[in-house]
C-alpha cells in the first residue's frame, strides 16, 4: 500500500472512495455541505434522522451512484470538535479505512488532515490519518494458505491548504514508517514461539541492523555465561531454544551526549516454568516478547527516520519452560549486578532476565534507561487495556513518557515506588525474592527490577495492552498491538528536544 499527497480540492476528485469527517452536533460543513446536496440531501437526512451523528467511532457509507466524482464517500464522525485530538483522527482514519475496504475499494482518498486538532500542526494530523491507516489496515496472514483478498492499493492524502505538498508528504512518510514498524513489531509477536524463537529475534534485529545501519551484536549462551548474566541463564536452563542477549546501537547523536537506552522483555514463550501456568490461555504467552519487539522495531524506526541521536537496545531473549534441567522454586541466582536473587516463582521471569539487561545498560553510562515488558498479569488487573503502568525513579522523565503516550494514544499511568514495596522483596536466603505478597504485584515487580539499576530508570509495564485477545478496536486488530514503537520515537525526540 502506498501513500500520495494532493492539494487538490477533494470534491473534484475522481475516485472509488472519499472519506470525509462531521464533528457531533454541528451543521454540514465545507465540501461535505455541497456533495449532500448532490446526493439529494442523504447526509443531512440522516444526521437529522439520528442514523449518524458523527460521535466519534461512528461511520456513514455511502454510494454516490454516479452523481459525484467520488464512487462512494464515507463520513466519520470525529465527535465534538473541542474535544478531537490526534488519537481520534487516528481512530476516524482506521475505522474509515476498514470500511472502504471491506466495500471493496482499493484506492482511496482521504480528508482527515483537514480536520483542526488543537495546539497540533496540519502536518501532525497527515501523520496521524496515515498511522491509524495503516495500523488499522494490518492483517496477519502470514500463515495461512488463503491470504486476505481484499486489499487497499493506495491512500491519497488531501493537503491542508496553506500547506504545500512536499511538507505534507513528509509528515505523510513519517506516519508510514512508524506505523510500518510498529506492523513489524506485530508480526513478531504474532509469529508463534516455534518460529519466533530466540534465535529468530536475534536475527531480524540483525537484518533490520544491517539493513539500516544500525550496530548490532548478539550474545548466545556462552557469552552471557562469560558475562555473567546469571539471571537470565537460570530462567534459560529449562529451554532447549538457546538465549540470546541482542544489542542494537545507533550512535547518530553529538559524540558527548549520553546514550538513551532501552530495555525491552523478549521473553519468547512463558510457560511459568517449574510454577507452571494453566492451559487456559497459555498460547497467548507467545506475546511475551512484546517489550523486545517493540525495542527491535523503535530503533529500527528511529534509524529508518534518520534520528541524529544516541539510542542502545537491549533485549534479552529466552523462553521460560519447565524440564529435567529448568530453575527450580528456592533456587539462588547471581546476576551481572552482583544482587542475589532467590527465585520463589519461576513464572516471575520477565524481572529476572531483565535485571540483567538493566546491569548490562550501565557499561553504557546512560543518560536514562526505560524498559518495557509483559511483567505482571497484576498490571493488567490495575488498569486493564488502555493504559501501560508506568513506574520509574525520575520525575521528569516520567512525566515525559507520559507525555508520548499522549501524544501517541499509547497512554502511560503513573504508579508508586515507595520504599516499602522494596521490604517486602527481602529474602531470608539472598539478597532480593522474585515475588512479594499477592497484593501490589505490578509494584514489587518494579521494586525487583530497581534494585538493578542506577541512575535514571524508568519502566513500562504493558501486561494489559500489549496483546488484545477480546475484540479488535479501531486500528489495532486482534493480537500482537505494536505498542511501544511510536511511543518510544516519540519519547527519543522529545527528551532530546528534536
Ligand atoms: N508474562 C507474565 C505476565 C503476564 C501476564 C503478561 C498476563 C501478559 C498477560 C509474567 O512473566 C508472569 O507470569 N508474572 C506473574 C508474576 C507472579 C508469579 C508474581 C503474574 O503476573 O502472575
Ligand atoms: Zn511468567
Ligand atoms: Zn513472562
Amino acid at each position: 500500500m502506498k501513500f500520495l499527497v494532493t492539494t487538490r480540492k477533494p470534491e473534484t476528485i475522481k475516485t472509488e472512495g472519499l472519506a470525509l469527517f462531521h464533528f457531533e452536533g454541528e451543521s454540514l460543513a465545507g465540501p461535505l455541505k455541497d456533495m449532500d446536496k448532490t446526493l439529494n440531501s442523504k447526509i443531512s437526512k440522516a444526521v437529522k434522522s439520528g442514523v449518524f451523528e458523527g460521535k466519534q467511532g461512528q461511520i456513514l457509507l455511502i454510494d454516490s451512484l454516479g452523481k459525484l466524482p467520488a464512487e462512494k464517500i464515507i463520513v466519520a464522525g470525529l465527535g465534538k470538535r473541542d474535544a478531537v485530538t490526534l488519537e481520534i483522527i487516528r481512530r476516524g482514519a482506521g475505522i474509515s479505512a476498514k470500511a472502504f475496504r471491506d466495500a471493496g475499494v482499493k484506492n482511496f482518498v482521504t480528508t482527515l488532515a483537514l480536520a483542526e486538532v488543537k495546539g497540533a500542526q496540519s502536518g501532525l494530523l497527515a501523520q496521524s490519518a496515515v498511522e491509524g491507516t495503516k495500523l488499522a489496515l494490518y492483517v496477519f496472514d502470514q500463515l495461512k494458505s488463503e491470504k486476505q483478498k481484499k486489499k487497499i492499493e493506495s491512500v491519497t492524502v488531501v493537503s491542508p491548504d496553506s500547506v504545500s505538498e512536499p511538507a505534507i508528504a513528509k509528515h505523510v512518510r513519517r506516519g508510514a514508517t512508524l506505523a510500518q514498524n510498529a506492523c513489524l513489531a506485530r508480526d513478531l509477536i504474532n509469529l508463534p514461539s516455534n518460529i519466533a524463537t530466540p534465535t529468530y529475534l536475534a536475527n531480524e534485529a540483525k537484518k533490520a541492523a544491517k539493513e539500516l545501519g544500525i550496530k548490532c551484536t548478539v550474545l548466545g549462551p556462552k557469552e552471557i555465561e562469560k558475562n555473567k548474566m546469571g539471571a537470565l541463564m537460570a530462567v534459560a536452563k529449562g529451554s532447549y531454544e538457546p538465549a540470546r542477549f541482542i544489542i542494537m546501537e545507533w550512535m547518530k547523536g553529538p559524540k558527548k551526549q549520553k546514550p538513551i537506552a532501552l530495555v525491552g522483555k523478549g521473553l519468547t514463550f512463558d510457560t511459568g516454568g517449574i510454577s507452571i501456568k494453566p492451559a487456559d490461555r497459555m498460547e497467548e504467552m507467545k506475546s511475551d516478547m512484546s517489550g523486545g519487539a517493540a525495542v527491535i522495531c523503535a530503533m529500527r524506526a528511529i534509524a529508518a527516520l534518520g534520528i541524529k541521536a544516541n539510542v542502545v537496545g537491549l533485549v534479552p531473549s529466552t523462553e521460560n519452560m519447565p524440564g529435567g534441567s529448568a530453575v527450580k522454586p528456592g533456587d539462588v541466582a547471581t546476576g551481572l549486578s552482583g544482587v542475589t536473587m532467590e527465585i520463589i516463582n519461576t513464572d516471575a521471569e520477565g524481572r529476572l532476565i531483565l535485571s540483567d539487561a538493566l546491569a548490562y545498560a550501565k557499561r553504557y553510562d546512560p543518560d536514562c534507561v526505560v524498559d518495557i515488558a509483559t511483567l505482571t498479569g497484576a498490571c493488567a488487573v490495575a488498569l486493564g487495556g488502555f493504559a501501560s503502568g508506568l513506574f520509574g525513579t525520575d520525575d521528569e522523565l516520567i512525566e515525559q513518557l507520559k507525555e508520548s503516550g499522549e501524544a501517541t494514544g499509547e497512554r502511560l499511568w503513573p504508579m508508586p515506588l515507595w520504599p516499602e514495596y522494596e521490604d517486602q522483596i527481602r529474602s531470608e536466603v539472598a539478597d532480593v525474592k522474585n515475588v512479594g505478597p499477592r497484593w501490589g504485584g505490578a509494584i514489587t515487580a518494579a521494586a525487583f527490577l530497581k534494585k538493578h539499576v542506577a541512575g535514571k530508570w524508568a519502566h513500562i509495564d504493558i501486561a494489559g495492552t500489549a496483546y488484545v485477545s477480546d475484540k479488535p478496536r479501531s486500528y489495532i486488530p486482534l493480537g500482537g498491538v505494536g505498542l511501544g514503537v511510536r511511543l518510544f520515537v516519540d519519547f527519543i525526540e522529545r527528551r532530546l528536544g528534536l
